[in-house]
């Protein structure tokens, strides 16, 4: 079968590999959609500093099952399925309390371990979802939004409270759209006029606020003077992530989505004196891509705009560099098997 290698930073190259045969407990999935993420640009480009080479990239996954035995959520051959690619231990103190999402000994498909940019994979059954009455295009989204479903729960949202969501990436439009959904009036935050643009459709933002053009002000008049009660950043910028406690009401909570390999400060009087939570979320559970998928097969996110890009299989690494520049307007692309 074929599979797409990552050999070492800016270097992809197709290989023949052994089918893989699934042991017991894991069933064999013929890979159909790769979605491509932030996480795979940077393991291309070599500035993820834990990565190993060579590896297979590919944790955005959409499959079609080929071979399962019993298993608790009555998978059969023929079915289309969603990946959690977030492998846990079930031993630490995360996984004893419900949170395999941050397990001590976090193993993701694609990136700690190989991922699914090949034909065949095998998967431990448990990780796989039906994706029953949805497309293989919308299954690949399912991962990327289950991580905008888990930052929004992390907040718990009150329906009509004002979240501002900084950073208009795939990861935070995917907030957006589940702060929405959950019934916050949205302000979308962003550098780039074109993504605010289009969060004006996508979530769509109740209000869009260019972050060159005093935002302070701008989100204070959008409030009646109050600043929303729940901010999330998820810009990956450390200078955005600690400028963010400023947009953030008192008695509010600050949610970090996006994150930096980095030291971040702030001042503790601003922080102190809102009393505010600030609170990290990492990755999502189960109780999270099964809301994306419901609220996907109930019609409420229209994902026709954001697969930006496609390619197939065959012509993936010749499209992978123009996937790095901004200047294409790619949200997500998406490569067809
Ligand atoms: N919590 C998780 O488990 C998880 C999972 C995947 C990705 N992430 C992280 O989420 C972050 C966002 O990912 P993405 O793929 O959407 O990234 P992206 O780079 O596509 O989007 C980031 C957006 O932030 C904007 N931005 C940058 N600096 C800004 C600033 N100072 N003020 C306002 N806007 C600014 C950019 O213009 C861009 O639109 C990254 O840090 C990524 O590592 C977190
Ligand atoms: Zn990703
Ligand atoms: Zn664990």
């Amino acid at each position: 079968m074929k599979t797409i290698v990552c050999e070492e930073p800016n270097r992809l190259a197709m290989k023949e590999t052994e089918k893989p045969e699934a042991a017991p407990g894991e069933a064999l999935i013929r890979i159909r959609r790769i979605g491509i993420c932030g996480t795979d640009l940077h393991a291309y480009r070599g500035n993820q500093p834990y990565f190993v080479y060579p590896r297979v990239l590919g944790h955005e996954l959409a499959g079609e099952v080929i071979e399962i035995g019993a298993n608790a959520q009555g998978l059969k051959a023929g079915d289309t399925v969603a990946v959690i690619p977030y492998l846990e231990c079930g031993e630490c103190v995360a996984c004893r309390s419900g949170k395999p999402n941050c397990c001590v000994k976090m193993s993701v498909l694609g990136v700690h371990q190989d991922g699914g940019m090949r034909e065949y994979m095998t998967v431990p059954a448990e990780h796989l979802l039906s994706a029953e009455g949805l497309g293989y295009d919308q299954t690949a989204i399912v991962e990327c939004f289950s991580i905008g479903a888990h930052a929004v729960r992390r907040a718990q949202i009150v329906p009509g409270e004002f979240a501002l969501v900084i950073g208009a990436g795939p990861i935070g439009l995917g907030v957006m759209k589940f702060a929405k959904l959950a019934g916050a009036r949205v302000i979308a935050l962003d550098i780039n006029e074109e993504r605010l643009q289009y969060c004006k459709e996508w979530a769509p933002a109740d209000y869009i606020v260019n972050a060159k053009e005093n935002p302070l002000q701008q989100i204070a008049d959008m409030t009646g003077g109050d600043y929303p009660t729940a901010v999330f950043d998820a810009t990956g910028n450390a200078k955005s992530m600690e400028g963010a406690v400023q947009y953030v009401s008192h008695g509010g909570r600050l949610v970090y989505v996006g994150l930096v390999k980095s030291d971040i400060a702030f001042s503790d009087p601003e922080f102190h004196k809102r009393e505010m939570s600030i609170i990290s979320s990492r990755n999502a559970t189960r109780a999270d891509f099964e809301h994306v998928l419901d609220s996907l097969r109930g019609g409420r996110i229209d994902t026709s705009s954001f697969i930006t890009h496609r390619a197939g299989f065959d012509e993936m690494i010749d499209a992978y560099e123009s996937w790095l520049k901004p200047e294409t307007g790619v949200i997500k692309a998406v490569v067809e098997l």
